[in-house]
């Protein structure tokens, strides 16, 4: 795709890879429009010159209100990014993670539903555009300190297949970036000293992105052994190491 001259809006760029990537865009000639809930930073990051939206992606009334102004002030709109996420550890030998199943869902994969539902019918009628879904290598490699994160993120995964083949012919592209561990703070590379540095990150996710035709899956190198374990026959040793990480829920202990 060329990454120059789009218009593109990130539902959920407030921070991390969501703000570094909508920054990548700019810089490279591209008109981005920040969604995110947290006013305070969406203030911020419009002094930087870029448009922004407040968007709540787990209430159906705040995305078609963020698309009805987004549309209004860029009609031209033709890339829409669901990056809005949550991660959340559950312990499910206590029910009570329930609520946080239910919100990982409700923002995770309903969230990216719901966004893509507003913006798609814009995206057909202009004829030309591109929907770029977020997933992650733990979707392909489970991290069961993370279980409906993991089940979130293979569902979008199923979903941008599904949703790819219903656009095929309408000339809007369905891409699905699928991110490794990347440390967008400092703290998180403390916690995971082998999370990718977010610079080195969104580089190589645009060069990836700027391939003829775009790529279904963006895959920077750091995700390859998540998304092709079981192909490589090494996933049951990644699960049982991705596992010892349970020692971190505090009933462990
Ligand atoms: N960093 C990683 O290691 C990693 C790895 C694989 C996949 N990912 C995925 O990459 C995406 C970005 O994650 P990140 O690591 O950059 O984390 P982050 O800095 O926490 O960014 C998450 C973004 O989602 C937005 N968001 C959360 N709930 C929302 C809601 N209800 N409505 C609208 N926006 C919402 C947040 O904005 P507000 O709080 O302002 O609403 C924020 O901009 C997520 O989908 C995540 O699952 C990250």
């Amino acid at each position: 795709m060329d990454i120059a001259n789009r218009t593109v809006f990130i539902a959920g760029a407030t921070s991390g890879i969501g703000l570094e990537l909508a920054r990548r865009f700019a810089a490279a000639g591209s008109t981005v429009i920040v969604g995110g809930r947290r006013t305070g930073l969406l203030g911020k990051i419009a002094a930087e010159g870029f448009g922004t939206v407040s968007i709540d992606v787990a209430d159906s009334g705040s995305v078609d209100r963020a698309r009805d102004t987004i549309l209004r002030s860029h009609p031209d709109l033709d890339t829409v990014v669901t990056m809005s996420g949550v991660m959340i550890p559950e312990d499910l030998r206590d029910p009570a993670h329930f609520a946080d199943a239910e919100k990982t869902v409700d923002v995770n994969l309903l969230g990216t539903i719901r966004v893509v539902d507003a913006f798609t019918p814009h995206l057909i009628r202009r004829g030309a555009g591109a929907i770029i879904t977020v997933t992650s290598g733990i979707g392909f490699l489970p991290f069961p300190l993370m279980p409906t994160y993991a089940a979130s993120k293979a569902g979008v995964h199923a979903y941008s297949e599904a949703l790819r083949a219903q656009l095929d012919g309408t000339g809007v592209e369905v891409a699905e970036l699928v991110p490794p561990a990347v440390a967008v703070t400092p703290e998180a590379k403390k916690v995971n000293p082998h999370a990718l540095d977010l610079a080195e990150f969104a580089t190589e996710v645009m060069d990836l992105l700027q391939a003829s035709p775009t790529p279904h899956e963006i895959l920077v190198k750091g995700v390859l052994m998540h998304r092709w374990a079981e192909r490589d026959g090494t996933y049951d040793e990644l699960v049982a190491q991705r596992s010892r990480a349970l020692a971190m829920l505090p009933s462990l202990r």
